[in-house]
């Protein structure tokens, strides 16, 4: 396939890059740095710094839309929300638009989205189906799916990419665990009840060639490994997996007061469950925190 991607350079797309192209598939790659294309995605890969390229002339087989400014960060000022919202829902109308201006249209659209669409909910085990939650992050996946949505109109097949926590060692959630937990300073955020629902970069990157290909999956698709855990889980897998104490305890009003808002992340949570890609007949590697964090902590 001839596929274009945004967002291709970050921590999701370099791995799904190198997967496509390990597939034998021609990729292009939307990114405000082009020179730095080819290192991070792969020899081969062709870069463009701006939509502007992508004329009605270009065929495309499918186009997947990952680019959106980090969301954790900085931060949520009002000026770093309104980048977070243009950085995602303006580039994804506009990457709408260039795909209904094509001659020749993709025949699918896989679109970034998160599990912060459900908000913060509990207990709760939420499949596909649930409602959206009301908070900012959840507002901003919202828009975010309704911009990309707008493609199915003109007849292209769209997936909305519910992504939880991608598990990773070159970036991401873990990586910044990473440190205190070696050095014995990992430990409990809040209660330790919230939960996390993560994913595997080898499964994540797997369900996206799933997606990619099977034409009876079109809407929302929630990105998650079928094991989440409660964030006391998660401590304890990870202490255990690098051989660590994790006793200390995080105060969630120590992480408002540093973070603000952006705390919610962190002292909230959703327990998603994979209902979409099971149903699929998606097997995932990686179905259990334990064996996850081993695989990709094991032989560091
Ligand atoms: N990783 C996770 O655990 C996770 C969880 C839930 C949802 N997601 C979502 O999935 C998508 C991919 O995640 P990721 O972890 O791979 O993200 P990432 O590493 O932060 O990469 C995102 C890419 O978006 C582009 N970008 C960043 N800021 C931008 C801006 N202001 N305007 C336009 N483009 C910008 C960058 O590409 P260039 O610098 O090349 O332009 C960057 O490589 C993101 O939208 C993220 O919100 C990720």
């Amino acid at each position: 396939m001839n596929i274009l991607i945004t967002g291709g350079t970050g921590l999701i797309g370099r791995r799904l890059c190198a997967d496509l192209l390990r597939q034998g598939h021609q990729l292009t790659v939307l990114s405000r740095q082009p020179g730095e294309v080819v290192r991070r995605c792969g020899a081969g890969v062709k870069a463009i710094d701006s939509l502007d390229a992508y004329t009605p002339d270009c065929v495309f087989d499918a186009v997947i839309n990952l680019a959106g400014e980090p969301i954790i960060g900085a931060r949520w000022t009002d000026a770093r929300k309104a980048r977070l919202r243009e950085s995602r829902i303006f580039l994804t109308e506009c990457l709408v638009q260039k795909m209904r201006e094509a001659r020749v249209k993709p025949a699918v659209l896989l679109s970034g989205s998160a599990i912060g669409f459900y908000g913060d909910s509990g207990d709760e085990r939420i499949d596909e189906t649930r409602a959206a939650g009301g908070d900012f992050g959840a507002q901003l996946c919202v828009d975010w799916e309704a911009a990309a949505l707008s493609a199915a109109r003109d007849g292209i097949r769209v997936v909305l990419l519910r992504t939880g926590v991608v598990l990773d060692t070159e970036g991401g959630a873990l990586t910044k665990m990473l440190l205190p937990f070696r050095l014995g300073l990992g430990g409990k955020i809040g209660n330790g009840q919230q939960w996390m629902s993560w994913i595997h970069y080898q499964d994540y990157v797997g369900l996206i060639s799933v997606l990619l290909q099977d034409q009876r999956i079109s809407g929302s698709v929630n990105m998650v490994a079928p094991g989440a855990v409660t964030n006391t889980e998660f401590t304890q897998a990870l202490a255990a997996q690098l051989h660590r104490p994790a006793l200390l305890t995080t105060p969630a009003w120590a992480l408002k007061l540093a973070m603000g808002e952006m705390a919610m992340l962190l002292t909230g949570g959703q327990h998603v469950l994979p209902a979409r890609a099971q149903r699929a007949g998606f097997q995932f590697r990686y179905p259990k925190i334990q064996g996850a964090l081993a695989d990709l902590l094991s032989a560091r």
